[in-house]
């Protein structure tokens, strides 16, 4: 073959690779088009073969055609590549792409748990007699859990309460009326003291945890009678559970009351006819009260003579099993979102 005839072979096989590059939709079709062309067995080597056999002068002419070609070649290829990588993007950031005017996925919001619903209900409700709250620690010295409140080591009371024990001299509190020492020592009466809090017992079942919560009531004053406190009671009791149900106080004993009483109210459930819940007395006991023992007074450093009171405490899951018909203790603890959902309406 003769130079020129050489030439315009190249020239054709150019624009015709130059026509594929251009019209390449993939990558792979483009990468297929530079093997043909300009690869190891390609066009150009065939072509460079061909050089070899021309007449020396032509040579130099024929090798910077060669190099036009390659040069032509790789500008187009390079140009195409990018355009497709670039379109591949594209499509990916479109198929990819958020449609921010579509609504979010729905969040779940927050709730406050129906033990937290009650406590609040009823320090709602003390806090209009002129009640405010006050806390303690849920590790407690054996002296506030037990001896302030005349309960002696070895007394045969403490075995009310199954204790969790965290060394001799300290216990995870069983019962919220410690809080009545640590306001007893640090306020100056008169006062009307709330304290809400967890505590624990060792007992499991379908109407005990071990970890549940109480409400404490204590009022310190100077003429503080049996009356006052049946007052107080049955508006609480009216309040969180209607202006129908009764209220009635049964002789009791607790250490750190004198007289002491236990208070139940008529069943909110079935009206006092009888139901599952009040085991069909009609009755439901709510809690522990009386005027304050003076020797819990002696213990603080209190003059009995000068000042009295009168406590009450009572459970706060009891009080929402009976508000929401709930029949096991469990299912506050458990955390099911189905069951907690149920309180926030
Ligand atoms: N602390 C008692 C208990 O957990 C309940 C109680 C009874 C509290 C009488 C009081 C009270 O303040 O006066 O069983």
């Amino acid at each position: 073959m003769n130079p020129s005839q050489l030439i315009s072979n190249l020239n054709d096989k150019l624009a015709q690779t130059l026509a594929l590059v251009a019209s390449a939709q993939e990558l792979q079709a483009l990468y297929d088009a530079k093997v043909a062309f300009a690869g190891k067995q390609g066009f150009l080597s065939d072509i460079m073969r061909e050089m070899g056999k021309l007449p020396k002068e032509d040579k130099p002419g024929f090798g910077k055609e060669v190099n036009r070609a390659k040069v032509a070649f790789e500008e187009a290829y390079v140009a195409r590549e990018e355009e497709l990588k670039n379109a591949a993007l594209m499509d990916k950031v479109k198929k990819d792409a958020v449609d921010v005017s579509l609504p979010g996925p729905a969040m779940a919001a927050g709730a406050k748990h129906p033990i937290y619903l009650v406590m609040d209900e009823v320090v709602g409700i003390l806090s209009r007699l002129g009640y405010t709250v006050r806390t303690g620690p849920q590790i407690e010295k054996d002296w506030y859990n037990f001896e302030a409140l005349n309960i002696p080591p070895d007394h045969p009371s403490r075995d009310m309460q199954d204790t969790f024990y965290i060394d001799d001299d300290h216990v995870l509190r069983t019962h919220t009326s410690p809080i009545q020492i640590h306001t007893l020592l640090t306020e100056k009466p008169p006062f009307r003291a709330l304290a809400p809090g967890s505590v624990f017992r060792k007992d499991s079942d379908i109407s005990h945890s071990p970890n549940f919560h109480q409400i404490e009531g204590l009022l310190v004053d100077k003429h503080v009678s049996m009356a006052d406190l049946k007052g107080t009671i049955a508006f609480v009791l009216k309040e969180l559970f209607g202006s129908a149900v009764k209220v009635r106080f049964r002789p009791s004993f607790f250490p750190f009351t004198e007289p002491s009483a236990e208070f139940d109210c008529s069943c909110p459930i079935c009206s006092a006819k009888g139901c599952r819940l009040c085991k069909q007395t009609g009755w439901i006991e709510i809690g522990g009260s009386g005027l304050v023992n003076p020797r819990v007074f002696e213990a603080v450093k209190i003059d009995p003579k000068q000042w009295q009171g009168f406590a009450f405490g009572f459970g706060i899951e009891r009080m929402a099993m009976i508000k929401y018909g709930i029949d096991d203790i469990r299912l506050f603890a458990e955390n099911d979102l189905r069951f907690l959902g149920q309180f926030n309406l």
